[in-house]
């Protein structure tokens, strides 16, 4: 969704904004403006595109101030303009929003508003806020202005409705920025004689790793001086500041040329990373005994996107190592299922950001039907770790390209190291083959960085093949997942069609859009369904397919009559293949999306992380 940046301190704040805003850039990328306060003046710059054509704008103007703020958008209310462009205005031009989210009621605030004689000029619902705050600031009773902000803005809180994070900047407080937020992220980054707001850590990374989380409802208010969080009452809140332990340098391309390849790149130390954990006591996560665990039945586990496809393989995880039933939802149908209440059932949420609002609304409808619940994400702090009952962290560093990868395999890896830890605790598995699958998790990074050694022959391939017009993915059992998340990757960056199946239903109707040249690409290591994907791959060729048979060493010598092409992966074992198989549908992706010449860590119409429903 849309990304916000702030800072006050004693430097000019506007290389700080551009550079942060940048780097918030794969939250939205239609729009983009900063408002800076010049000389006791808000001076404001937007401009419709991404934020290189507001640094454009920037450079003409040349605003200067200590106090700041910026946005780059993705579109709700209204069309990428440069009226709908952030910051927006009350009607004094003394008091400036930034806001990602989504104002639910705004029509209806907006109708009052106009009675009172509010002028609007754009179509956004975020003006409603900068009005209202305008009005409350009329009514609101304080010893001097800085109270005054504060009663106005938590008195704007409780008329709006929908999730939002949104900052202020009035011309009577000069030095201060405050920010709220209702179910969106908001954290406040901690300098010397400087200090920050963004909606996500990597913005001011470079400044500092210590921050603020702020919770729903809460106002923060920095200061050169310092920062403050404080409840709607306008009391201050306690708040341990929290040290982030990612590096400015992985939040940076480090010389790859795109986020994307940099973070496949990333993948043996992102799984490293994650499963320097893998073994920690998961009964003290899950917040549940041994006499709980054996008596959990229920599962389900819910998500959105890549992260809905690392669930689908943890699926196989919980019912063959721990011999639980799980169901697995995309979050957005979850919130509208009638669950029926149960006892003793827990609910996973697998979620990179932390923040996606499908998966908050999931969750807590599993918390309200008596599950407990469960967080397996990526970020420190999100909404989802402090809704959750205990949080499981991977450990990826940020994942900035918008097309998930190393969180991706990072997810599965946890889901795995979880389902064995159930498994054992529950008897399902012996403790020789808990032991036994422990040491295969620990090999994967090694093999992962053989995996990502296939770019050179991914690329080559994609030379024959980039201007197909569908690509279609086949798998079956836990490599079925991984065709639907090769699909979406290619999909997301390079607008191709792509399709990914269960390999045994294409006879039950998807083979009708195989023709003559269409690539397609088999999931299939050499295991105990091996046979059955050599039936598939004969069954596309027969339709003149291009088949590329993904597999495993052992599967080279049967399969050289039946594809067109091998590409050969390392080999660990049948259930955490899929963590390795996805490598070489990476690279397509990446590959046929940058020879087509399109934007690939800003593919169009997408955001990292989608904060509204
Ligand atoms: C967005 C992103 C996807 C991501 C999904 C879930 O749609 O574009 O890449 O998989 O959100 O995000 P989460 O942060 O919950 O994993």
């Amino acid at each position: 969704m849309c990304g916000i940046i702030g800072y006050t301190g004693k430097k000019n704040c506007v290389p700080f904004l551009m550079e942060g805003l940048k780097r918030l850039e794969y939250r939205g990328y239609d729009s983009a403006g900063v408002s800076i306060l010049q000389a006791g003046q808000i001076v404001t710059v937007r401009s419709v595109g991404k934020v290189e054509e507001l640094e454009k704008a920037v450079l003409q103007a040349n605003p200067q101030g200590m106090t700041g703020m910026g946005h780059t958008r993705w579109a709700t209310h209204g069309k990428p303009s440069e009226e709908n462009s952030h910051p927006h205005t009350d009607c004094t031009g003394d008091l400036v929003v930034v806001h990602n989210g989504i104002i639910e009621n705004y029509l209806s605030l907006r109708e009052k508003l106009e009675s009172y004689g509010h002028k609007f000029s754009s179509e956004t619902d975020t003006e409603v806020i900068a009005h209202l705050i305008e009005e409350n600031l009329l009514h609101v009773r304080a010893a001097d202005d800085e109270e005054r902000l504060i009663k106005a803005i938590s008195k704007t809180n409780s008329s709006l409705s929908g999730a939002f994070a949104y900052y202020v900047m009035w011309a009577r407080t000069p030095y201060l920025l405050a920010g709220t937020k209702i179910q969106n992220p908001m954290v406040v980054g901690l300098g010397k004689d400087e200090n920050y707001l963004a909606s996500d850590v990597p913005a001011f990374l470079a400044h500092t790793n210590k921050v603020l989380f702020v919770e729903d409802g809460e106002i923060a208010v920095i200061k050169s001086s310092g920062a403050k969080i404080l409840n709607a009452n306008g009391s201050v809140q306690k708040r341990k500041a929290v040290k982030i332990d990612w590096d400015q340098k992985t939040a940076e391309k480090g010389g790859y040329r795109h986020f994307l390849l940099k973070e496949i790149y990333d993948q043996p130390q992102a799984l490293e990373d994650t499963l320097r954990t893998a073994r920690m006591d998961f009964s003290k996560v899950l917040g549940l005994d041994t006499a709980a665990i054996r008596k959990l039945r229920t599962v389900h586990i819910i998500a959105c996107g890549s992260a809905y496809h690392a669930a689908l393989v943890g699926k196989y995880y919980l019912e063959q190592l721990a011999g639980i039933v799980a169901n697995v939802d995309l979050a957005s149908e979850y919130k509208y299922r009638a669950l029926v209440p149960v006892k003793d059932a827990l609910a996973i949420a697998v979620s990179q950001s932390g923040e996606t609002a499908d998966t908050l609304g999931a969750v807590q409808k599993a918390k309200e039907a008596g599950f407990r619940t469960l967080a397996i994400c990526n970020v420190r702090g999100s909404s989802l770790t402090r809704l959750c009952d205990g949080v499981f962290y991977t450990h990826c560093g940020p994942e900035i390209s918008v097309a998930s990868t190393k969180t991706f395999t990072s997810q599965i890896t946890a889901l795995y190291a979880m389902a064995m830890f159930l498994g054992q605790a529950n008897g399902n598995i012996s403790k020789a083959v808990f032991e036994k699958s422990y040491k295969e998790l620990l090999m994967l990074p090694k093999a992962m960085n053989e995996a990502v050694k296939l770019e050179y022959e991914v690329r080559h391939l994609t030379r024959k093949i980039y201007k197909a017009d569908r690509f279609i993915f086949l798998g079956r059992h836990v490599n079925f997942p991984i065709a639907l998340e090769g699909a979406l990757k290619l999909k997301e960056v390079s607008y191709k069609s792509a399709e990914g199946f269960a390999a045994g239903e294409i006879k039950h109707g998807p083979i009708s859009v195989i023709d003559k040249g269409t690539p397609v690409f088999m999931l299939m290591p050499a295991d105990g369904l091996f046979d059955k994907m050599v039936s598939a791959c004969q069954e596309c060729r027969a339709r003149g397919a291009f088949v590329v048979a993904i597999t495993t060493k052992a599967g080279v010598k049967p399969l050289k009559n039946f594809v067109d092409k091998i590409i050969i992966v390392p080999k660990t074992s049948d259930l955490l293949q899929p963590v390795l198989d996805i490598v070489p549908l990476q690279f397509l992706a990446y590959w046929i999306a940058k020879r087509l010449g399109c934007d690939i860590d800003h593919p169009r119409h997408l955001a990292k992380s989608v904060t509204v429903e």
